[in-house]
Protein backbone atom coordinates (compact mmCIF):
# COMPACT_ATOMS: atom_id res chain seq x y z
CA UNK A 1 0.00 0.00 0.00
CA UNK A 2 1.69 3.44 -0.86
CA UNK A 3 1.54 5.93 2.18
CA UNK A 4 2.25 9.17 1.07
CA UNK A 5 2.20 12.29 3.00
CA UNK A 6 -0.52 15.34 1.72
CA UNK A 7 -0.81 18.73 3.23
CA UNK A 8 0.98 17.52 6.19
CA UNK A 9 -1.17 14.77 6.81
CA UNK A 10 -0.77 10.70 6.27
CA UNK A 11 -2.67 10.12 3.23
CA UNK A 12 -2.84 6.97 1.43
CA UNK A 13 -6.43 7.34 -0.15
CA UNK A 14 -6.22 6.42 -3.68
CA UNK A 15 -8.73 9.76 -3.82
CA UNK A 16 -6.51 11.64 -1.91
CA UNK A 17 -9.28 13.01 -0.07
CA UNK A 18 -7.51 13.74 3.34
CA UNK A 19 -5.98 16.82 2.42
CA UNK A 20 -7.95 18.32 5.53
CA UNK A 21 -10.72 20.09 3.82
CA UNK A 22 -14.08 20.50 5.54
CA UNK A 23 -16.24 17.75 5.75
CA UNK A 24 -19.79 19.03 4.57
CA UNK A 25 -21.45 17.93 7.55
CA UNK A 26 -23.10 19.86 10.29
CA UNK A 27 -21.26 17.59 12.51
CA UNK A 28 -17.54 18.87 11.92
CA UNK A 29 -18.09 21.94 13.87
CA UNK A 30 -18.75 19.63 17.06
CA UNK A 31 -15.45 18.17 16.06
CA UNK A 32 -13.45 20.88 15.73
CA UNK A 33 -14.19 21.90 19.08
CA UNK A 34 -13.77 17.66 20.08
CA UNK A 35 -9.99 18.19 18.62
CA UNK A 36 -9.41 21.41 20.78
CA UNK A 37 -10.92 20.39 24.15
CA UNK A 38 -8.92 17.64 23.77
CA UNK A 39 -5.81 18.59 22.69
CA UNK A 40 -5.15 20.71 25.49
CA UNK A 41 -5.25 17.88 28.06
CA UNK A 42 -3.62 15.61 26.13
CA UNK A 43 -0.88 15.27 28.91
CA UNK A 44 -3.68 14.21 31.46
CA UNK A 45 -4.35 11.44 29.10
CA UNK A 46 -1.19 10.20 29.05
CA UNK A 47 -0.18 9.78 32.85
CA UNK A 48 -4.03 9.25 34.14
CA UNK A 49 -4.44 5.44 34.91
CA UNK A 50 -7.91 5.78 34.74
CA UNK A 51 -7.20 5.63 31.13
CA UNK A 52 -3.86 4.01 30.98
CA UNK A 53 -4.63 0.70 33.06
CA UNK A 54 -7.80 -1.20 33.22
CA UNK A 55 -9.33 -4.59 32.45
CA UNK A 56 -10.36 -3.17 29.11
CA UNK A 57 -6.92 -3.01 27.75
CA UNK A 58 -5.91 -6.37 28.90
CA UNK A 59 -8.62 -8.00 27.16
CA UNK A 60 -8.03 -6.42 24.28
CA UNK A 61 -3.91 -7.08 24.64
CA UNK A 62 -5.15 -10.88 24.88
CA UNK A 63 -7.55 -10.21 21.68
CA UNK A 64 -5.30 -9.17 19.54
CA UNK A 65 -3.02 -12.05 20.87
CA UNK A 66 -6.07 -14.40 19.34
CA UNK A 67 -7.19 -12.98 16.84
CA UNK A 68 -3.22 -11.80 15.43
CA UNK A 69 -4.39 -8.91 13.02
CA UNK A 70 -1.29 -8.17 10.92
CA UNK A 71 -2.24 -4.59 10.66
CA UNK A 72 -4.29 -3.06 13.04
CA UNK A 73 -5.97 0.52 13.08
CA UNK A 74 -7.39 2.20 16.36
CA UNK A 75 -9.39 5.26 15.67
CA UNK A 76 -9.56 8.28 18.24
CA UNK A 77 -6.76 6.73 19.90
CA UNK A 78 -5.67 10.05 22.23
CA UNK A 79 -2.47 9.35 24.12
CA UNK A 80 -2.58 5.53 22.61
CA UNK A 81 -3.89 3.73 25.25
CA UNK A 82 -5.93 0.86 23.26
CA UNK A 83 -2.72 1.66 20.41
CA UNK A 84 -0.24 0.22 23.18
CA UNK A 85 -2.31 -2.82 24.14
CA UNK A 86 -2.65 -3.74 20.63
CA UNK A 87 1.22 -3.80 20.22
CA UNK A 88 1.40 -5.35 23.33
CA UNK A 89 -0.75 -7.98 22.34
CA UNK A 90 1.66 -8.84 19.53
CA UNK A 91 0.15 -6.57 16.33
CA UNK A 92 3.15 -6.04 14.43
CA UNK A 93 1.80 -2.80 12.77
CA UNK A 94 -0.43 -0.39 14.85
CA UNK A 95 -1.83 3.08 12.74
CA UNK A 96 -3.05 5.03 15.44
CA UNK A 97 -5.55 8.12 14.36
CA UNK A 98 -6.33 10.92 16.31
CA UNK A 99 -7.59 14.74 15.13
CA UNK A 100 -5.55 16.28 17.41
CA UNK A 101 -1.66 16.93 17.54
CA UNK A 102 -1.34 17.25 20.91
CA UNK A 103 -3.16 13.85 21.38
CA UNK A 104 -0.90 12.30 18.89
CA UNK A 105 2.64 13.48 20.41
CA UNK A 106 1.58 11.76 23.78
CA UNK A 107 0.70 8.66 22.01
CA UNK A 108 3.72 8.95 20.15
CA UNK A 109 5.93 9.17 23.86
CA UNK A 110 3.34 6.17 25.19
CA UNK A 111 2.92 3.53 22.27
CA UNK A 112 6.72 4.55 20.16
CA UNK A 113 6.25 0.83 18.01
CA UNK A 114 3.03 2.49 16.51
CA UNK A 115 2.67 5.42 13.86
CA UNK A 116 0.39 7.91 14.72
CA UNK A 117 -1.56 9.56 12.04
CA UNK A 118 -3.24 13.05 11.89
CA UNK A 119 -6.79 12.41 11.12
CA UNK A 120 -10.50 12.12 11.90
CA UNK A 121 -12.67 8.68 11.57
CA UNK A 122 -15.71 10.09 9.22
CA UNK A 123 -12.90 10.42 6.59
CA UNK A 124 -10.54 8.38 7.00
CA UNK A 125 -7.00 8.92 5.27
CA UNK A 126 -6.01 5.39 4.65
CA UNK A 127 -6.87 3.13 1.40
CA UNK A 128 -9.59 0.50 0.83
CA UNK A 129 -8.92 -2.84 2.31
CA UNK A 130 -5.62 -1.21 4.47
CA UNK A 131 -6.27 -3.38 7.59
CA UNK A 132 -7.52 -6.51 9.19
CA UNK A 133 -8.88 -5.31 12.26
CA UNK A 134 -10.11 -1.93 13.87
CA UNK A 135 -10.53 -0.35 17.73
CA UNK A 136 -12.42 2.70 18.87
CA UNK A 137 -11.58 3.23 22.79
CA UNK A 138 -14.14 5.41 24.57
CA UNK A 139 -14.23 7.87 21.47
CA UNK A 140 -17.36 6.76 19.84
CA UNK A 141 -19.55 9.34 21.15
CA UNK A 142 -17.20 12.07 19.65
CA UNK A 143 -18.18 10.40 16.39
CA UNK A 144 -20.86 10.79 13.64
CA UNK A 145 -22.01 7.23 14.28
CA UNK A 146 -23.29 6.16 11.00
CA UNK A 147 -20.39 7.83 8.96
CA UNK A 148 -17.56 6.04 11.13
CA UNK A 149 -19.15 3.02 10.45
CA UNK A 150 -18.84 3.53 6.91
CA UNK A 151 -15.34 4.52 7.01
CA UNK A 152 -14.40 2.17 9.40
CA UNK A 153 -15.85 -0.83 7.32
CA UNK A 154 -14.52 0.71 4.36
CA UNK A 155 -10.69 0.59 5.38
CA UNK A 156 -11.11 -3.03 7.15
CA UNK A 157 -10.57 -6.13 5.02
CA UNK A 158 -13.52 -8.62 4.40
CA UNK A 159 -13.31 -11.23 7.21
CA UNK A 160 -12.09 -8.35 9.37
CA UNK A 161 -13.09 -6.98 12.91
CA UNK A 162 -14.49 -3.93 14.30
CA UNK A 163 -14.56 -3.44 18.18
CA UNK A 164 -16.13 -0.08 19.91
CA UNK A 165 -15.89 0.20 23.64
CA UNK A 166 -16.27 2.26 26.32
CA UNK A 167 -16.62 1.82 30.18
CA UNK A 168 -19.07 4.05 32.68
CA UNK A 169 -19.14 3.97 36.15
CA UNK A 170 -21.38 1.58 37.86
CA UNK A 171 -25.02 3.23 38.44
CA UNK A 172 -24.63 2.55 42.34
CA UNK A 173 -20.71 3.30 42.46
CA UNK A 174 -19.92 5.57 45.45
CA UNK A 175 -18.48 8.55 43.11
CA UNK A 176 -21.75 9.12 41.57
CA UNK A 177 -22.68 10.43 44.35
CA UNK A 178 -19.54 12.13 45.10
CA UNK A 179 -19.82 13.86 41.43
CA UNK A 180 -23.58 14.62 42.22
CA UNK A 181 -22.38 17.01 45.09
CA UNK A 182 -19.49 18.58 43.77
CA UNK A 183 -21.76 19.48 40.61
CA UNK A 184 -24.14 20.81 43.25
CA UNK A 185 -21.48 22.81 45.00
CA UNK A 186 -20.33 24.17 41.81
CA UNK A 187 -23.52 24.72 40.57
CA UNK A 188 -23.48 22.50 37.47
CA UNK A 189 -25.82 20.15 36.54
CA UNK A 190 -24.22 16.09 36.05
CA UNK A 191 -23.33 15.36 32.55
CA UNK A 192 -24.92 12.07 31.29
CA UNK A 193 -23.07 9.38 30.24
CA UNK A 194 -21.99 9.57 26.80
CA UNK A 195 -23.90 6.67 25.22
CA UNK A 196 -26.59 5.84 27.34
CA UNK A 197 -29.36 5.02 25.56
CA UNK A 198 -27.84 3.09 22.91
CA UNK A 199 -26.15 2.37 20.41
CA UNK A 200 -28.08 2.39 16.95
CA UNK A 201 -25.62 2.79 14.38
CA UNK A 202 -24.17 -0.67 15.51
CA UNK A 203 -27.31 -2.61 14.53
CA UNK A 204 -27.40 -0.67 11.07
CA UNK A 205 -23.99 -1.19 9.88
CA UNK A 206 -24.03 -4.43 7.41
CA UNK A 207 -22.11 -6.27 9.31
CA UNK A 208 -22.08 -10.42 8.61
CA UNK A 209 -21.96 -11.05 12.40
CA UNK A 210 -22.02 -8.65 15.59
CA UNK A 211 -21.45 -9.37 19.15
CA UNK A 212 -22.19 -7.17 22.78
CA UNK A 213 -20.78 -7.93 26.03
CA UNK A 214 -20.44 -6.48 29.15
CA UNK A 215 -17.89 -6.35 31.33
CA UNK A 216 -17.58 -5.95 35.19
CA UNK A 217 -14.43 -4.17 36.43
CA UNK A 218 -12.82 -2.49 39.59
CA UNK A 219 -10.10 0.07 39.10
CA UNK A 220 -8.24 1.11 42.34
CA UNK A 221 -7.17 4.71 41.91
CA UNK A 222 -5.40 7.51 44.22
CA UNK A 223 -7.82 10.48 44.96
CA UNK A 224 -4.97 12.42 42.39
CA UNK A 225 -5.26 9.59 40.03
CA UNK A 226 -8.88 10.49 40.06
CA UNK A 227 -8.72 14.19 39.92
CA UNK A 228 -6.48 13.89 36.59
CA UNK A 229 -8.64 11.74 35.07
CA UNK A 230 -11.73 14.13 36.11
CA UNK A 231 -9.58 17.25 34.57
CA UNK A 232 -9.19 15.28 31.52
CA UNK A 233 -13.04 14.43 30.50
CA UNK A 234 -13.87 16.57 27.76
CA UNK A 235 -17.33 15.82 28.06
CA UNK A 236 -17.49 17.73 31.63
CA UNK A 237 -14.79 20.65 29.92
CA UNK A 238 -17.62 21.35 27.66
CA UNK A 239 -20.66 21.22 29.71
CA UNK A 240 -19.67 23.02 32.85
CA UNK A 241 -17.87 25.53 30.88
CA UNK A 242 -16.63 28.04 33.16
CA UNK A 243 -18.07 26.34 36.01
CA UNK A 244 -15.21 23.47 35.44
CA UNK A 245 -12.41 24.68 37.63
CA UNK A 246 -14.87 25.01 40.94
CA UNK A 247 -16.22 21.47 40.12
CA UNK A 248 -12.93 20.27 40.30
CA UNK A 249 -11.89 21.89 43.55
CA UNK A 250 -15.28 20.97 44.89
CA UNK A 251 -14.74 17.27 43.42
CA UNK A 252 -11.15 17.56 45.67
CA UNK A 253 -12.89 18.88 48.64
CA UNK A 254 -15.58 16.12 48.50
CA UNK A 255 -12.69 13.67 48.13
CA UNK A 256 -10.62 14.38 50.55
CA UNK A 257 -13.69 14.44 53.13
CA UNK A 258 -14.69 11.01 52.37
CA UNK A 259 -10.87 9.35 51.88
CA UNK A 260 -8.83 11.42 53.75
CA UNK A 261 -5.80 12.11 51.54
CA UNK A 262 -4.48 13.14 48.17
CA UNK A 263 -2.97 9.33 48.03
CA UNK A 264 -5.06 7.46 49.72
CA UNK A 265 -6.51 4.83 48.13
CA UNK A 266 -9.85 4.15 46.47
CA UNK A 267 -11.68 1.54 44.38
CA UNK A 268 -14.14 2.40 41.35
CA UNK A 269 -16.38 -0.17 40.24
CA UNK A 270 -16.94 -0.20 35.92
CA UNK A 271 -18.78 -1.50 33.57
CA UNK A 272 -17.51 -2.16 29.75
CA UNK A 273 -19.26 -2.23 26.85
CA UNK A 274 -17.62 -3.83 24.13
CA UNK A 275 -19.56 -4.04 20.58
CA UNK A 276 -17.64 -6.17 18.10
CA UNK A 277 -18.68 -6.28 14.09
CA UNK A 278 -17.10 -8.71 11.82
CA UNK A 279 -17.16 -7.92 8.18
CA UNK A 280 -18.31 -10.82 5.94
CA UNK A 281 -15.32 -12.28 3.94
CA UNK A 282 -14.64 -11.75 0.39
C1 LIG B 1 -12.00 10.11 25.46
S1 LIG B 1 -10.64 10.20 24.33
C2 LIG B 1 -10.22 8.47 24.21
C3 LIG B 1 -8.78 8.28 23.88
C4 LIG B 1 -8.27 6.84 23.88
N1 LIG B 1 -8.87 6.02 22.84
C5 LIG B 1 -8.42 6.17 25.25
O1 LIG B 1 -9.09 5.13 25.33
O2 LIG B 1 -7.85 6.70 26.22
C6 LIG B 1 -11.48 10.54 22.81
C7 LIG B 1 -10.55 10.82 21.61
O3 LIG B 1 -11.37 10.89 20.43
C8 LIG B 1 -10.78 11.86 19.56
N2 LIG B 1 -11.79 12.30 18.59
C9 LIG B 1 -12.76 13.23 18.76
N3 LIG B 1 -13.48 13.36 17.62
C10 LIG B 1 -12.94 12.48 16.71
C11 LIG B 1 -13.23 12.14 15.34
N4 LIG B 1 -14.24 12.72 14.68
N5 LIG B 1 -12.47 11.19 14.73
C12 LIG B 1 -11.46 10.58 15.39
N6 LIG B 1 -11.14 10.86 16.68
C13 LIG B 1 -11.86 11.80 17.33
C14 LIG B 1 -10.30 12.96 20.52
O4 LIG B 1 -9.31 13.80 19.92
C15 LIG B 1 -9.77 12.13 21.70
O5 LIG B 1 -8.39 11.87 21.58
Amino acid sequence: MAEVRNNGQFCDRADKTCSGEALKDPKMDQQELSASLFGSHAANYLTSPTHATGADLERLSALARTLAPARALDVGCGAGHASFALARGGVPRVIACDPSAEMLAAGQRSAPTATFVEGRVEQLPFADNSFDAATVAQSFHWFVADLAFAELMRVVKPGGSIAVWWKVLGSDDPMRAVRKAACAKAGVTDTKDPMQGGFNAFYRAPFATRALRVLPFTGRFTVMDWIGYERSRATARDAFGAKHDAYIAALYEELLAKFGSPQAKISVRYTQYLYVGNIAKA
